[in-house]
Parts: C-alpha cells; structure tokens; sequence
C-alpha cells in the first residue's frame, strides 16, 4: 500500500514517533523499539539534553570517543580527543605522534582570523551612484545600526572589521554584494554574523528608500536576495608543520633517504592529481573531522572551507605540502578552519566539554591548531605506510576486530586470532573460514553465539 503524508509528526511525543515509523516503516517490528531504546540514556535530564540539541529525535547515535596521546604541540605534550568511528584513525594519529615526539613535535602558527559574510543583492539603477552611496553614506550606517548587536563582541576584541560594495555584474545580471569582515574571537560565530548581515540588509532597504539621489525605479529595483555568512574562510586560517633533519627519518628497514624521496613524490602526486589529491585530503579530513566533532563544532563546515581551498588555484590539490632544504625535512599544512570554544555545543555537550578540557581548555585559535595538527599526523601516517608497508597491513589488523565483532567472537577467540593473522594478510573470507574451521561449522550461518 502506498504510503501517506504526515501532519504534525513533530508534535507526536517520542513514544508516538517510534509507534508510528515502526507501523509505517519497519513492519511492526518491535525489536527495532528495543534497539533504539537501548541508547537512551538512563539519566533522564542528560537525555533530555541530547533530544533538545535537534529536532524528531527518536534515540542516540554513538559515536567512539577515543585518545590520541603523546602529542607534543608547541613545545608541550597534549592528549588529543577524537571522535571517529572508523577504524585506524585513532591508532595512526597516535604513531604518528609518537613517531614526532622525538623529534621535535609539532608547531602551530594561526596566521590570520577573519571570517567573512555576505548580503547578496540586485540593483538595476546606476552603479556610479550605488558606489558613491555606499562610501559617502551606507557603509558608516551599516555600522551604526548594528552597534547593538556587536557590544558584546566588541567588548571581546571582535566585531566588523570590514563592509565593502562588490560589483558582480560581470558575472550575474544586475549581481551586487555587502561583503563583510568579522573577528569573531573565540566563538565560531555563525549566528553573530548572520544577525549582523540581516541588519545591514533592512538599513541597506531603508537608507535607500529615503535616498533623494536614487529615482523612483531604481528603489524598486533593489531586492536583497539573501544574507548569509560564507562558511568559505580562507582568511582565517591557521600553519601546523613538523620538521626534521633528513637522516632522523630512517623508518625501520627503509633508509632515511628512501623514505624521505617516497614520501615527498607521494605529496607530490597529491599535488598535481585531483583523483589523488581527494584521497590523501579525505585522510587529513579524518583527523579533523575527529577533533571538529569531540570539540562540538561544525565538522560539515569544516569540510566544505577545506575542499574550497584545496581548489584554491583552480585545481583540486593537496592540503599538505613537503620540501628538503639544507638537509631538513619539512612537511605542512596550512589549513582555513572557523571553529569556536565557547557558544554552540561547547558548553552544553558533557562530552565536549570534557573534549575542552582534556585539551587544556584552549581559546579557538589554539583549537584551530590542535585539528590542522590531527590532520597532519594522521596525513603522515597514511603516507608513511602507504610509502612503505602499504595501507592494508595495519588497516585488516583493526578491520579483524570489527570482523570479528559482527561474528560476536568471544575474548578468548580474538586473541586466537590477533596470534594467527601475525604472519598471515587478513581478508574477510579468511577471517570467517578460520571461524568456521574453529566453531566446527561449514558455513557462516551455522554459527551459533557462544555461552
Ligand atoms: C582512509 O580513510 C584514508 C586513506 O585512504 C588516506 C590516504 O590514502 O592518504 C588511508
């Protein structure tokens, strides 16, 4: 039967959401009732809580919350928390910082902080006179009139730092723009700027409206489109880097040279081939995206600045860079991040808040570091197996243990296994074989849970 509309489903209580998605999705089936029931979380006010940080919310989705240790940033040694559910992540991020803790570590520079909005709009009236507007009159109003809305921030070291008229007609029939400039300090600031831009906006139509320099149908022609910040920021942005002599990078059998010419022609490649290129990002992103979650901010924003910029030059490239000079290796990456360490998420999510506090409560800039330090570490890892044992060998060692997680092993049967794959490559087939070789089945669904 074809299925029918709903009204009002977000009005139904938890209770009579799940009643209904199970009658009109899931067959009746009441065990999907249990399944989502058994992430609730016994503590009432704390699951509250999570319900109220969305919307139509029906249970929780767990995520690992897990710990890369030994880190050393600027001199001093952190813990890194990262929520991820894919497996390798975690233990790359943590060889890798081990493998720099000797070495020098990790340094972070933020090298600039503005984040940018716009108020997108079409004018037909005569351009000479819409500029002249704008700088003799419109741009100290703009300003003014969200005076209000910025005392906090200013108060904070932040604020507008910049309104200018951008002209995209070449572009876009009758296109212009108000672009701004905010330093928004330590929060991300979406909703500071957005309040900011629909403020110029209205003063934009007003100021015009009573403008005796504009005709009557160049008024009528101005339509403000929309107002939004631009979660592109490639001005606020922030360097993490480490370096070495060359010969302090002999990694196992493979000579320090060796190493050295693998890895940068694999940074190389990164560079000058988008099919690669996404890849290796899509690496860093993992260490990123870590730290962007546990620490309560916008992982999707995160995401979509750093592809943009990857694509700065007209190219899909790499995020990360190497170079030798003078005997000394020297591998970056220099990454635009708008995140926060106060407002959204950071105060309200338990887990995030012991995210900050694992970190050393950091203001946003230093948290910028931390994420562009995760990805670098975890860019390097990928790289340095990927150049020398291949990614397979340590990636089937954590695959094993989800394997065999689903075939519900027992302790005793993981050890077993960790001990008869040492010499051996792990595949899925090889895995579930051995399985059934040792529970004496023939077949995978023969399997039975074991006492
Ligand atoms: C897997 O999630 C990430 C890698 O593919 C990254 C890379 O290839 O550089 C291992």
């Amino acid at each position: 039967m074809n299925k029918q509309p709903i009204e009002g489903f977000s009005k139904l209580s938890k209770e009579g959401k799940i009643e209904w998605l199970v009658n009109e999705f899931l067959q009746g089936e009441k065990k999907a009732i249990e399944t989502l029931k058994q992430y609730w979380n016994t503590d009432e006010a704390l699951q509250q809580l999570h319900d109220e940080f969305s919307e139509n919310t029906v249970s929780n989705f767990y995520m690992p919350f897990g710990l890369a240790p030994n880190f050393l940033v600027n001199n001093r040694l952190y813990t890194i928390p990262m929520a991820i559910e894919e497996s390798s992540v975690v233990a790359a991020a943590s060889k890798a910082a081990k493998f720099w803790l000797n070495r020098g570590g990790f340094k972070t520079e933020v090298l600039s902080t503005t984040k940018l909005g716009h108020v997108h709009f079409m004018f037909t009236g005569n351009k000479e006179k819409l500029t002249s507007f704008f700088e003799k009159h419109l741009r100290e109003k703009l300003i003014e009139e969200t005076n209000e809305i910025t005392h906090n921030m200013r108060a904070r070291g932040g604020g507008i730092m910049s309104i200018e008229l951008v002209d995209k007609t070449d572009e876009l029939e009758d296109y212009f723009q108000l672009k701004a400039s905010f330093e928004t300090v330590d929060s991300m600031g979406a909703n500071f700027i957005n309040s900011c831009l629909e403020q110029f906006a209205k003063t934009m139509e007003n100021e015009m409206a009573m403008a005796t320099e504009f005709t009557a149908e160049e008024k009528d022609s101005l339509q403000v489109v929309m107002c939004i910040l631009s979660n592109y920021t490639p001005d606020c942005i922030v360097r993490a880097e480490v370096s070495c002599a060359v010969e302090e990078l002999k990694d196992g059998n493979v000579l320090a040279e060796e190493f050295v010419e693998k890895f940068t022609r694999a940074v190389r490649i990164a560079e000058i081939e988008p099919y690669r290129a996404t890849t290796h990002n899509k690496g860093i992103m993992n260490g990123c995206d870590a730290v962007v979650i546990a620490t309560g901010n916008d992982f999707r924003a995160v995401e979509a600045c750093a592809h943009t910029y990857a694509a700065k030059d007209g190219k899909y490239s790499s995020l990360t860079h190497c170079e030798v000079k003078d005997g000394i290796f020297r591998f970056w990456i220099d990454l635009p991040i708008a995140v926060g360490t106060i407002g959204g998420l950071t105060s309200l999510h338990p887990l995030v808040k012991l995210a900050l506090d694992i970190l050393g409560k950091p203001n946003a800039k230093e948290l910028m570091g931390f994420i562009a330090v995760a990805g670098l570490a975890q860019n390097f890892g990928a790289l340095r197996s990927l150049v020398t044992t291949g990614i397979q060998k340590g990636h089937m060692k954590m695959h094993l243990m989800n394997i065999l997680n689903q075939l519900e092993a027992t302790e005793e049967e993981k050890h077993y296994f960790v001990n008869y794959f040492k010499d051996k490559t792990v595949s899925h087939h090889a895995v579930i074989n051995e399985f059934c070789r040792l529970r004496g089945v023939n077949h995978p669904n023969e399997i039975k849970k074991a006492n």
